[in-house]
């Protein structure tokens, strides 16, 4: 793993520090970051699995209007939950989320577990999922990594362009878990997905205003 060994506590600390100022001035204010309820967080998450940020906010306050906590969803009829999730879709998310909410009323007395690992023994929650809602539903410090994470991981510390090969998964989420400050987690992680969504994007990356530029292995990326 010859690049690997290469990544410096310093660039981490670099990393980290770039990112938090950037978020402290561009971070974008979403309801979902206005909780501290482990369960607005799971229906957010799996909302915007599919779903951009602007046409979820409207039905993540409808949703939670609906049904505000895990066993009122877990009691609702599945075609009445399925029908109120229509606008985002016709897909299988309402019926995983209603199943989330069953199996998190009947073993767990409707407390959302905290980790990821005991998060990702219920049907329906996969890695990404599970770090997510410990992190921004507990304040754990845990990684999560979904694409748009992978792709600024990727390019700031392998120095990816899009045609190359990809590092393995299993890099990426050692990287991720090295990288998450123990203090201050929960800003870390909102930030990496706000900086993926809004400057680092996949096609037509903002390298010409990044606060990374001087540290990415990947810069500039022409567009
Ligand atoms: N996509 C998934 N989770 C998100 C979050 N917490 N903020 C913005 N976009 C997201």
């Amino acid at each position: 793993m010859p690049k690997r060994r290469n990544i410096t506590a310093d660039k981490r600390d670099e990393f980290r520090r770039r990112l938090l100022a950037w978020y402290a001035e561009y971070g974008r204010d979403l309801p979902w970051r206005n909780t501290d309820d482990p369960y607005h967080v799971l229906v957010s998450e799996i909302m915007l699995q599919q779903t951009q940020v602007d046409r979820v906010i409207p039905k993540y306050h409808e949703f939670l209007e609906k049904y505000p906590n895990v066993e009122q969803l877990a009691d609702a009829p599945t075609d009445e939950v399925k029908e109120n999730w229509k606008p985002l879709g016709y897909n299988i998310r309402p019926v995983r989320l209603q199943m989330i909410a069953r199996e998190v009323q009947a073993e767990y007395g409707g407390t959302i577990p905290d980790t990821p690992e005991e998060l990702q023994k219920l049907k329906g929650i996969g890695k990404y999922t599970a770090g997510a809602v410990s992190c921004f539903g507990y304040r754990k410090a845990v990684p999560l990594v979904d694409t748009n994470v992978d792709r600024v991981l990727q390019r700031v510390f392998f120095g990816k362009h899009a045609s190359e090969s990809t590092k393995d998964e299993k890099q990426i989420w050692e990287l991720a878990a090295e990288l998450v400050p123990q203090e201050n987690a929960y800003d870390y992680n909102q930030a990496l997905m706000d900086f993926g969504a809004t400057v680092c994007m996949a096609r037509k990356p903002l390298c010409l205003v990044c606060p990374m530029q001087a540290i990415c292995a990947a810069y500039p990326i022409s567009a």
